[in-house]
């Protein structure tokens, strides 16, 4: 890196979140498992997670994000050039997220539009990318939307059942970076192709060797602290908070405890957990509520940090650390902007959580069976609800989405709405016109 770029400030400028409209607690989960609720609740540290209908897949939950970070005026459309969507939930083998976002947000078609991939390490990958395409000059003034969406599913009764969720994190990057300025430290990154975790093509749940997993994670981390450290000279104690990626909360204990061990600086004064209570659990209130949302999970963190109603984390320095099973991880450092504060009720994760309704086991089971359904011979229909974009199901193997009006400024127009009926593509028009761009 030139002394030129290091002295241009990068990073995210504005930051939404969407979540699922529905939420399974954990405790409901152990006891139709048969499980003692504290396993889950105190050895996993999840409270609740977020469970997605069947209408609201992938895009649907990106598309929303980006909605939420637009609407409040973050940028003007056309000054986003490029749209890069960090997901292992893809629903096409050939067309990105990112595609749909494009079109659905209206943005301009003088624009990079992809998905990147790497299990939960693609949001950051995605993030780390858009920074160096700012930075790289090509097209001055634009900025870039990173968007990480993701829904974790693991089969009924396997260990990592308590450790799903889903949600979608929108950053607008460029180079005013009033949420967080990317700081301009070497790279920390290690790739090792392991099978820790994993999900065929052919299969809608994720398969993982769970305490193989944890091992890797584990091994990551060191890795690349010890190239953080030992390339800045800086230890733990250099940050105000430490955001881990968080599978499930009790992960984020095990990677501080790993971290504060190998720290240059020596252990916390009051030992590693009492340092968790203080540096990382702030972070992580938002993740216990949404459970892991894989790509996005980094960045639940943060929003919860920004949206935490007894902190004001303006100027604080943050660690982070993101981990991709597979492997790629990374960790990286940034400074929260000046005013942070602003931030608070402005995310959309406050919203979103408050307009949840819980499942019961019951409901849960109905739901993840309506949603397995997309994958299976493409013949899938949702009964799409509420207003905005939704996923209707398939038609002629092309999916189709419920879109709803999108005007600069204004978010999704109510006037423009249609009914799931209205939208439907299932209609005589619609169907026509998806028969013959199907045959
Ligand atoms: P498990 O094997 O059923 O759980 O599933 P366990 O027996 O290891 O118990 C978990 C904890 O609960 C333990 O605490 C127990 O002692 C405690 P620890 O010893 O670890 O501190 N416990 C209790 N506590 C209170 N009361 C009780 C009780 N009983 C037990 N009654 C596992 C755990 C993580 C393996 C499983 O959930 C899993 O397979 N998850 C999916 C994989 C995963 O999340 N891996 C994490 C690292 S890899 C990663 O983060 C990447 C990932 O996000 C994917 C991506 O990159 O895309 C997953």
């Amino acid at each position: 890196m030139t002394m030129e770029l290091r002295e241009r400030r990068i990073g995210i400028e504005a930051l939404a979140v969407q979540l699922p409209r529905s939420y399974l607690d954990l405790g409901v989960l152990a006891r139709a498992n048969g499980t003692d609720p504290a396993k889950y609740y105190f050895g996993l540290g999840g409270r609740r997670m977020a469970i997605p209908s069947a209408d609201e897949d992938s895009v649907v939950l990106a598309v929303r994000a980006a909605g939420v970070l637009l609407a409040d005026r973050a940028a003007d459309v056309s000054s986003i050039g490029m749209v890069l969507v960090g997901t292992e939930s893809g629903v096409d083998a050939a067309k990105p997220i990112a595609s749909y976002v494009h079109r659905m947000a209206g943005l301009p078609s003088d624009c990079r539009v992809l998905d990147v991939q790497h299990a939960c390490y693609g949001g950051t990958g995605a993030l780390r990318l858009a920074a160096a395409w700012v930075l790289g000059g090509a097209r001055p003034g634009r900025k870039a939307l990173v968007i990480a969406t993701d829904v974790a599913r693991y089969d009924v009764g396997s260990p990592g059942e308590p450790t799903q969720g889903a949600a979608a994190v929108a950053m607008l990057v460029g180079e005013e970076p009033r949420v967080l300025e990317l700081l301009p430290y070497p790279e920390a990154v290690h790739a090792a192709e392991v099978m820790d975790f994993w999900r065929p093509t052919y299969r809608s749940t994720a398969l993982a060797d769970g305490h193989y997993s944890m091992q890797c994670y584990l091994d990551a981390l060191e890795s690349c602290w010890r190239r953080f450290a030992g390339a800045t000279g800086l230890g733990a104690g250099a940050f105000d908070y430490l955001l881990y990626h968080t599978p499930f909360p009790k992960m984020a204990l095990k990677a501080h405890r790993r971290l504060c061990e190998l720290s240059p600086d020596g252990p916390p004064a009051g030992g590693a957990d009492a340092d968790w209570e203080r540096r990382v659990l702030p972070t992580l209130w938002a993740n216990m509520e949404v459970g892991n949302a894989y790509s996005a999970s980094l960045f639940v963190s943060l929003a919860g940090l920004l949206e935490h109603s007894e902190i004001d984390a303006a100027g604080a320095r943050l660690g982070l650390f993101s981990y991709g099973s597979g492997s790629c991880a990374e960790f990286l450092a940034g400074r929260v902007g000046p005013d942070a504060s602003a931030w608070r009720n402005r995310t959309g994760l406050r919203d979103a959580l408050a307009g949840r309704r819980e499942l019961t086991y019951e409901a849960y089971l109905r739901s993840r069976r309506s949603y397995e359904e997309q994958g299976r011979d493409g013949s899938f229909r949702a009964a799409a609800g509420g207003a905005g974009p939704a996923f209707c199901g398939t038609w002629n193997h092309q999916r189709i989405y419920r879109d709803a009006a999108w005007r600069s400024g204004t978010g999704w127009t109510s006037g423009e709405e249609r009914t799931a009926e209205e939208a439907s593509p299932f209609r005589a028009g619609h169907a026509s016109r998806g028969a013959q761009a199907g045959s």
